[in-house]
C-alpha cells in the first residue's frame, strides 16, 4: 500500500535514467521529511510504520551507547544530503547512514553516471560525490522534526572534497566533522570510494594516519568513528588498517565499499554507452560484491578476534544474505542496491528471515550470531 509513492526507483522498469528517478524519490521523501506536521505526510508515515518496521527484542541492539531497533541500515550514498534523514527509521531501517558528504558542495562526475546491471542483480556507479557540501547537511539535519530524529541512529559519512589536495586530507576531514559533530550519532571516514581520484590511496597507513589522529584529537575518542574499506584492499593492507583503526580506537570498520574488478560479470557491454564493462570506470556493487565484502568480513573479525565492531555490507538482498555476513562478524549490516531491486518491503522480510534464523540455531539474540560461523 502507498508504495508506488517510494518504490526504489533504480528497479523501475521505466526506461528512464536511473538517476533521475532516485532523485524523485529522494524528493518525495524529503518533502515528507519537511512536512511532517501535514497530516497526510503524518498519516503516511504511520501506514509504513504499521507494514514496513518489524520491532523485535531479539533483533535490537545497543553498541557505542546508541540503540539500534533493528541491524539493518541504509547504506551511504542513497541520502547524500540528508535531505530525507528522518524518515528511513518510518520505512523499517534500523539506522541510516547520510553522505557521503564534502566540506566543499561539489556536482560530481559528468552524466550519465550510474547504471543497472540487470543481469547481474548490480548497479555500476561514478557519482563521485555529488552532494551539497556539509553546511548545508548541517541545515537539512537540523530541520528534522524531534519525533524522527529520535527514531533511529544517524551515522554521517564523511569524504574528501575534489578540489582539497590529498596531502590537505586531514584538514578536509576535519573541518567537514567539526561542522557536523553535533549532528551525527556516528561518524564515518570514507577513504574506498573508487570515483574521487586517489582517494582510495588514502587507506594507506602512512595516509590514513594523519587523517585518524586530527579528527580523534578533535574528537577526544567520545563519538563513534568508523573507517570505510573497499573490497578490493590486498589482504595485507587490510590488515594494516585494522591495526590502525585499534591504535586511534576507532568505533568500527564497515565492511565494504563497491569494487572496481570486473570479473564473473554477465554484462559485457553497458546498454546504455555500448562500452564494454571492463572499459568503463565506477564501482560494482550488489551480488557480485556480495561474496568479496563477506570475505572482508571474516578476515576483519579473524584479526580482532571480534573485538572490533563491523558493519556488514556488499550485495545483500535477502535474510540469508544478511545471515552469512552477520555469522562472518558484522553487528550491523547495511543495504544499498538489494533495496533498489528488492522494494521497501525488503527489511521486513530481512528481519523476519533473522527471526527464523535465531530459532532454527537455537539463540535467543542476534548479537549471538555475530561472528558464529568463525568459531565453528
Ligand atoms: C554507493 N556507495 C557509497 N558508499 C559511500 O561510502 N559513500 C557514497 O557516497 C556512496 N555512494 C554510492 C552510490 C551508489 C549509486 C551506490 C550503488 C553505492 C556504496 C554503498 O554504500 C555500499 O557500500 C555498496 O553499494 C555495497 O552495498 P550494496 O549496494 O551491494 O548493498
Amino acid at each position: 500500500m502507498n508504495f508506488d509513492l517510494i518504490r526504489p526507483v533504480l528497479s523501475s522498469q521505466l526506461p528512464a535514467d536511473p538517476e533521475w528517478l532516485h532523485r524523485r524519490t529522494i524528493d518525495i521523501l524529503a518533502l515528507l521529511n519537511r512536512k511532517n506536521q501535514n497530516p497526510v505526510a503524518r498519516w503516511l508515515q504511520s501506514q509504513w510504520q504499521d507494514s514496513l518496521c518489524l520491532h523485535d527484542e531479539q533483533l535490537s541492539s545497543s553498541l557505542w551507547g546508541l540503540n539500534f531497533p533493528n541491524p539493518v541500515g541504509l547504506a551511504a550514498g542513497f541520502d547524500k544530503d540528508g535531505a530525507a534523514a528522518g524518515i528511513w527509521g518510518t520505512l523499517g531501517f534500523g539506522f541510516a547512514e547520510l553522505g557521503t558528504v564534502t566540506l566543499h558542495a561539489q556536482p560530481g562526475n559528468p552524466r550519465p553516471r550510474l547504471f543497472r546491471l540487470w543481469r547481474d542483480r548490480a548497479a555500476l556507479n561514478r557519482m563521485g560525490f555529488n552532494n551539497c557540501g556539509a553546511a548545508q547537511m548541517v541545515l537539512n539535519i537540523k530541520g528534522i522534526s524531534p519525533h524522527l530524529r529520535q527514531l533511529v541512529p544517524i551515522g554521517i559519512n564523511l569524504g574528501k572534497s575534489k578540489v582539497t589536495p590529498l596531502e590537505e586530507s586531514a584538514r578536509d576531514y576535519l573541518e567537514s566533522f567539526r561542522l557536523l559533530k553535533a549532528l551525527g550519532d556516528y561518524f564515518v571516514v570514507n577513504v574506498s570510494s573508487p570515483n574521487t581520484p586517489g582517494l582510495r590511496s588514502l587507506q594507506a597507513p602512512k595516509q590514513l594516519e594523519p587523517i585518524l589522529s586530527t579528527l580523534q584529537t578533535e574528537n577526544h575518542t567520545t563519538l563513534p568513528i568508523l573507517v570505510k574499506i573497499s573490497p578490493d584492499l590486498a589482504w595485507e593492507d587490510m590488515a594494516a588498517v585494522v591495526k590502525l583503526a585499534r591504535e586511534y580506537e576507532l568505533a568500527g570498520i564497515i565492511a565494504t565499499n563497491t569494487t572496481i574488478r570486473r570479473d564473473g560479470l554477465q554484462t559485457q557491454v553497458l546498454p546504455k554507452t555500448g562500452k564494454p564493462i571492463a572499459e568503463e570506470a565506477g564501482g560494482i556493487s550488489g551480488a557480485p560484491l556480495r561474496s568479496r565484502a563477506t570475505q572482508a568480513i571474516r578476515f576483519i573479525w579473524e584479526q580482532t578476534q571480534g573485538e572490533i565492531p563491523i558493519v556488514g555490507v556488499g550485495g545483500i538482498f535477502t535474510a540469508e544474505d544478511a545471515w552469512e555476513k552477520i555469522t562472518a562478524g558484522a553487528s550491523l549490516v547495511q543495504v544499498y542496491t538489494g533495496w533498489v531491486y528488492e522494494g521497501p518491503a525488503m527489511v521486513k522480510h530481512i528481519l523476519t528471515g533473522l527471526l527464523e534464523k535465531l530459532d532454527e540455531n537455537g539463540l535467543t539474540h542476534i548479537s549471538q550470531a555475530v561472528g558464529m560461523g568463525n568459531r565453528e
